[in-house]
C-alpha cells in the first residue's frame, strides 16, 4: 500500500524526500498499484509548454486498481452505501464484488452503443450510485468521463458537450434533490437541441420513474442496455498519459475550461493523498458531500477511496433536508468515521441552531474535513466544539480542479492544528510565494500570490481542445510556476492560510463562477447596456454576487428588471450564478483605456466607501458618487 505517515518527522522526511529525489519517492509510492506494465520514467516536465508527463511508458486502467485489485481481499466489504434523498427510503449499498460486476455491466453497454477508448461521454447526473458506476465504467473501457453538475443550465450543459465533443450522453429522468422535484432529461433535451451534433445515443437511467418523453433512436433506457450485459469486461490497457476525464471549471475570462487529467499521476495522487490527508484506517467510514460534478466528488467520492480500498458514504440529498440534522443523522446512521464537507454548508447548519446537533453524539467521528473554500473561524470552532467535540482534528485541505487532489493540507493527529490555516504542503508538493514581478517572497510571516514550483502526479495536463489557453492562464503569470490564482501568507512556522482568490472568480458556497460567465449572461437580457459582476462577503456563502448594471432605457420597476436579469442568469449559466445583489447604476467606473475599476467596485459592494484610493484618474469620476449614493440613472 502505499505510504501513510504517522508521525511528524515521518511527514518531514517524506517532504524532505519528495523534493530531493521525487522520481524516486512517487516511484515507490506507485509500486503498490497494478501496473500492466511499468514505466520506463517517472517525470518529464517543461512547464515553459507545457508538457508534464508521469510514469512515461506505465499501461494501466484505474479500474483494475480501484476493484479487480480489492476482490480477493476485501470483495466482500462495502465500497459505497448510498444514502437516498429520501431519508426513509432505502439504502444501497454495494460490495467491492457488487461494484465490480455493476461496473463491467454499465461497460459493456457502452461498449454496445458504440463508445471506445478516447471517445467522450457526458454526465448530467444526480447523486444516485449508476452516476459512480458509469463514470468507472467509461474508466474501464477508455472513454473519458466528462462529468457535468446537474445544477447547471441547459445552455451550460450544451457549451460543454459541444467543447468535448461528446457521442453520448448519460442523465436520469427526474431527481428529488432537498424537497425539489427537477426534470434533468427534459434539460438534456432542451441542451441537446442547442447543436449538440456529436451525441448519438442518450441513456437514460430510470430514477424517480415518473413520466418521459423519449426520442426514438437516440434515447435508451439504462436497464434495457445494461441488465442483460456480461459481468465479464475485461480492462482497456491505458497508457498513464492518456486521458481519465474532462471537468470544467471557470476562470476570469471566457468560457469555463475542460481541465484534463490522465489515468497515472492522477491515481497515484489521489489514493496518496486520500490515504494521509484523512489517515484512513481499513474499517473506517468515509463521508464526503460533495456532488460527483465537482472536482471533490471525482477524487473523493469516486477514486480515492477506491483506490485505497475504502468504505465510503454517497448522499443524493441536501444538508438541509428534511430538517437541518439531516448531516449528523446520516453521521450517526453509517457510523461515519471521517466526514468531509464545505464551509458552506458547516456556517448554513450552524445559523440553524446548536439544537439540529445536540441529539447526535457522534462518537464515530474521527476527523473532520473541509474543501472549497476559505473556513472562517467562527465556522472551525462550531465545527470543532459541535460535531468533533474537539477529539476530531479538522482537516482544512487546499487544492483546486487543476490540481486533481489535495496539495495543502494539516495531516490529523499529525502536524498541529490552527484555525483557518491550510498548514503544509502535502509530500511532492512546493509551494512559493511571490509578488507581483514574480519575485519569490522568502522566509515567513509574509504573502503573496500561491504558486507551486514542481509538478506533482495530478497536476493538470492541458486545457481540452486549446493547450495554448492552458499554457496561458496557468504557466504564463510567473515563468516556470504553475499559479494557483490564489492569494496566501505564510506565518512565522511555515504554515499556509488561503486568502483568496486574487483574479475575477468568485468563491460562492464553493462553487467557482468567473464573473465574466455572469456579466455575459446578465447582458443577454434586451434591456442591459453594460454590467459588472464582483464579489463581496456573504454570511453563509462566503462570497455573494454582486451585480453592476446599466440599462438601456430608464427602469419603471427596478424589482421587475432585477428578477428578469436573475432569470436570465439562472438560464443561461444554473442557479448557482444568480447574482445575491443587483444594483442599477448610470455608469461604471472606468479607466481611461476603457477598463472597469473593479477595485473600487469591490470596495462598494462590501460597504467599505470610505477609502476609495484615487479616483482621480477615471474617465468618469463622477459616477463613483453616483454608485455610492444608489443613483440609478
Ligand atoms: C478555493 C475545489 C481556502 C481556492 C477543491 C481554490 C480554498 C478554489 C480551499 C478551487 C481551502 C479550495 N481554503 N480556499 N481549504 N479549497 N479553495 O476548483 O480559491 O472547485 O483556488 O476545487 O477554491 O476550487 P475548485
Amino acid at each position: 500500500m502505499t505510504l501513510q505517515i504517522k508521525t511528524l518527522d515521518e511527514y518531514k522526511a517524506a517532504w524532505q524526500r519528495s523534493v530531493d529525489d521525487p522520481e524516486g519517492f512517487w516511484a515507490e509510492q506507485a509500486a503498490s498499484f497494478q501496473w500492466r506494465k511499468k514505466w520506463k520514467k517517472v517525470l518529464e516536465w517543461d512547464f515553459e509548454q507545457p508538457d508534464i508527463q508521469w510514469f512515461i511508458g506505465g499501461k494501466l486502467n484505474i479500474t483494475e486498481n480501484c476493484l479487480d485489485r480489492h476482490l480477493a481481499t476485501r470483495g466482500d466489504q462495502t465500497a459505497i452505501r448510498w444514502e437516498p434523498n429520501d431519508p426513509d427510503a432505502p439504502v444501497r449499498s454495494f460490495t467491492y464484488k457488487e461494484l465490480h460486476t455493476e461496473v463491467c455491466k454499465a461497460a459493456n453497454a457502452l461498449k454496445a452503443n458504440g463508445i471506445g477508448k478516447g471517445d467522450r461521454v457526458c454526465f448530467y447526473m444526480p447523486m444516485v450510485p449508476e452516476l459512480a458506476i458509469a463514470v468507472l465504467a467509461c474508466a474501464r473501457i477508455g472513454a473519458v468521463h466528462s462529468v457535468v453538475f446537474a445544477g447547471f443550465s441547459a445552455t451550460s450543459l450544451a457549451d460543454r458537450i459541444k467543447d468535448a465533443t461528446c457521442k453520448m450522453v448519460i442523465c436520469s429522468d427526474y431527481n428529488d434533490r432537498g424537497p425539489k422535484h427537477i426534470p434533468v432529461k427534459q434539460i438534456v433535451d432542451e441542451a441537446l437541441e442547442m447543436g449538440c451534433d456529436s451525441v448519438e445515443t442518450v441513456i437514460v437511467h430510470r430514477n424517480t420513474g415518473d413520466a418521459l418523453a423519449m426520442v426514438e433512436g437516440r434515447d435508451k433506457w439504462w436497464h434495457d442496455e445494461v441488465n442483460h450485459q456480461s459481468a465479464d469486461c475485461p480492462a482497456e490497457e491505458m497508457d498513464a498519459e492518456d486521458m481519465l476525464f474532462i471537468l470544467y471549471t471557470s476562470g476570469s475570462t471566457g468560457k469555463p475550461k475542460g481541465v484534463v487529467h490522465t489515468c497515472g499521476g492522477y491515481m497515484v495522487y489521489t489514493c496518496f493523498t486520500f490515504r494521509n490527508a484523512f489517515q484512513y484506517s481499513d474499517g473506517d467510514v468515509f463521508w464526503c458531500t460533495a456532488d460527483i460534478g465537482w472536482i471533490t466528488g471525482h477524487s473523493y467520492i469516486i477514486y480515492g477511496p477506491l483506490l485505497a480500498g475504502a468504505t465510503s458514504v454517497m448522499f443524493e440529498g441536501v444538508p438541509t433536508y428534511p430538517a437541518p440534522d439531516r448531516f449528523w443523522q446520516v453521521c450517526e446512521k453509517h457510523k461515519v468515521n471521517i466526514f468531509y464537507t464545505a464551509p458552506t454548508a458547516i456556517r448554513a447548519l450552524m445559523a440553524a441552531g446548536d439544537q439540529w446537533t445536540e441529539p447526535y453524539d457522534l462518537k464515530d467521528i474521527k476527523v473532520l474535513g473541509s474543501v472549497g473554500e476559505p473556513i472562517n473561524a467562527e465556522a472551525w470552532h462550531w465545527y470543532d466544539e459541535k460535531i468533533g467535540k474537539k477529539r476530531a482534528p479538522i482537516v482544512d485541505t487546499w487544492w483546486q480542479t487543476e490540481t486533481g487532489g489535495i496539495l495543502i493540507t494539516p495531516l490529523p493527529g499529525i502536524t498541529d492544528q490552527k484555525p483557518t490555516f491550510a498548514s503544509y504542503p502535502m509530500p511532492g508538493v512546493q509551494p512559493v510565494l511571490v509578488d507581483q514581478f514574480g519575485t519569490e517572497i522568502v522566509g515567513n510571516d509574509v504573502e503573496g500570490m500561491l504558486c507551486i514550483k514542481f509538478p506533482w502526479p495530478s497536476i493538470l495536463r492541458t486545457t481540452y481542445g486549446d493547450h495554448e489557453r492552458c499554457r496561458q492562464t496557468y504557466f504564463s503569470t510567473f515563468k516556470n510556476r504553475y499559479f494557483t490564482g490564489d492569494g496566501a501568507r505564510r506565518d512565522e512556522d511555515g504554515r499556509y492560510r488561503i486568502i483568496g482568490r486574487v483574479d475575477d472568480v468568485i468563491n460562492v458556497s464553493g462553487h467557482r463562477i468567473g464573473t465574466a460567465e455572469v456579466e455575459n449572461a446578465i447582458n443577454e437580457h434586451p434591456d442591459v447596456v453594460e454590467s459588472a459582476v464582483v464579489g463581496y462577503p456573504h454570511d453563509i456563502k462566503g462570497q455573494g454576487i454582486y451585480a453592476y448594471v446599466i440599462t438601456s432605457h430608464a427602469v419603471g420597476n427596478v424589482d421587475t428588471i432585477t428578477k428578469e436579469i436573475r432569470d436570465v442568469v439562472t438560464r443561461i449559466i444554473g442557479p448557482i450564478a444568480k447574482p445575491d445583489i443587483i444594483q442599477i447604476v448610470p455608469g461604471l467606473p472606468k479607466t481611461r483605456s476603457g477598463k472597469i475599476m473593479r477595485r473600487i467596485l469591490r470596495k462598494v459592494a462590501e460597504g467599505d466607501t470610505s477609502n476609495l484610493g484615487d479616483t482621480s484618474t477615471l474617465l468618469n469620476p463622477e459616477v463613483v458618487e453616483d454608485i455610492k449614493t444608489g443613483a440609478l440613472r
